[in-house]
């Protein structure tokens, strides 16, 4: 028997911060651990692998799904969640995240951090002595991308080969995970952005590399005609990220590229085999206070993605954002679950 096969999972107290730090097939096996968990909640069966459990959650930012996931990923995993909003606690402030790490480690078997420097997250990780998953930050969006290709691969069967177009702020923290996840697991993604808004050579160079041992293709172009010419998945993500203001530019920008039927239609793919995802919140309607403001300004209703996809049969964002949740509780139950997990 191969007994190096039983080893303690090497998930086992690790941080998840970027997806680029894990193998290709590290995050293949969490895509496929949240469909399994998916499918125990869907029936009811308990999954308490954090019984005991202390988790903190630390969001510098807003948010409704990470939280809410993290949350109730928690209490299903049997562990109890505590939040620390920006306001409640000391860190930044008053307080080192080296300091802030060391106490919070001490207390609690796992902290979630959703912030703005990503170097924060990397120093929490390094001083607390326990896993850290990052919630974003202006970097990277890694638990959001398990979600994603959990949903992808809900809708396909797999993965490897599909074509993928992320449009929109191709620099942003969406877009750069997509790009290397995609990478990594043989996704062709194409980075449809306005020159200026395009991937960074630094974030290329790291897809690439995955890129070459996968085969997927990578293309960052302006071009709409060939970056969405016969899709599976197009994707597209606010135009202006949390930390940012600058709207005027952004809108200008940005307009010419925004999902709507004439770009469905324009990729000429079969409409069983096109999915629209966006992690949200979105800006489809003018119901939001900064939809309203937009439209006073620069008189448009709609932005990164028209009202009729969003709501068309292509729609899958509000499944993405339900995978949010089993997801996140793949990552902790993989990494601080003791779990069983052969070598993948
Ligand atoms: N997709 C996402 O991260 O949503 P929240 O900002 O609401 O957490
Ligand atoms: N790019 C967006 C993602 C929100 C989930 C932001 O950082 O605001």
């Amino acid at each position: 028997m191969d007994t190096k096969k039983f080893e303690q999972s090497h998930f086992q107290g690790k941080s998840f911060l970027a997806v680029k730090d894990f193998a290709p097939e590290e995050i293949e096996y969490l895509i496929d651990f949240s469909l399994h968990l998916k499918y125990l909640k869907k029936h009811n069966i308990p999954h308490h692998y954090l019984a005991g459990k202390n988790i903190a959650l630390l969001f510098e930012k807003t948010s409704t799904r990470t939280r809410a996931a993290f949350t109730t990923a928690a209490i299903d995993l049997g562990a109890h969640p505590e939040f620390m909003g920006s306001n409640d606690i000391q860190l930044g402030k008053k307080e080192s995240v080296e300091d802030t790490a060391k106490v919070l480690g001490s207390m609690f078997d796992g902290l979630e951090f959703r912030g703005f420097l990503h170097q924060n997250v990397e120093d929490l990780a390094k001083y607390a002595g326990v896993p850290v998953w990052n919630g974003l930050t202006d970097d990277w969006h890694p638990t959001q991308m398990i979600a994603d290709f959990m949903t992808i691969k809900e809708n396909f069967g797999y993965l490897k080969g599909l074509n993928l177009t992320f449009v929109g702020d191709g620099r942003n923290n969406v877009a750069n995970s997509l790009l290397v996840a995609s990478a990594m697991l043989g996704v062709n993604a194409r980075i449809l952005a306005p020159k200026a808004l395009q991937t960074t050579p630094e974030v290329l160079a790291i897809a690439q590399k995955f890129a070459d041992q996968t085969g997927a293709e990578l293309l960052i172009t302006d071009d709409m005609e060939v970056a969405v010419k016969n899709t599976n998945v197009i994707y597209t993500d606010v135009w202006v990220s949390m930390g940012e203001s600058n709207w005027e530019e952004r809108v200008n920008l940005l307009k010419p590229y925004q999902v709507n039927m004439d770009m469905i239609k324009l990729s000429g793919t079969p409409e069983n085999e096109l999915i629209f995802l966006h992690c949200l919140p979105a800006f489809h309607d003018t119901k939001t206070e900064y939809g309203e403001e937009i439209f006073e300004k620069y008189g448009i209703t709609e932005m990164e993605v028209s009202d009729e996809v969003f709501n068309s049969k292509y729609a899958r964002q509000f499944d993405e954002a339900e995978n949010r949740m089993h997801s996140i509780k793949a990552i902790m139950a993989a990494t601080l679950g003791n779990l069983f997990v052969p070598k993948v």
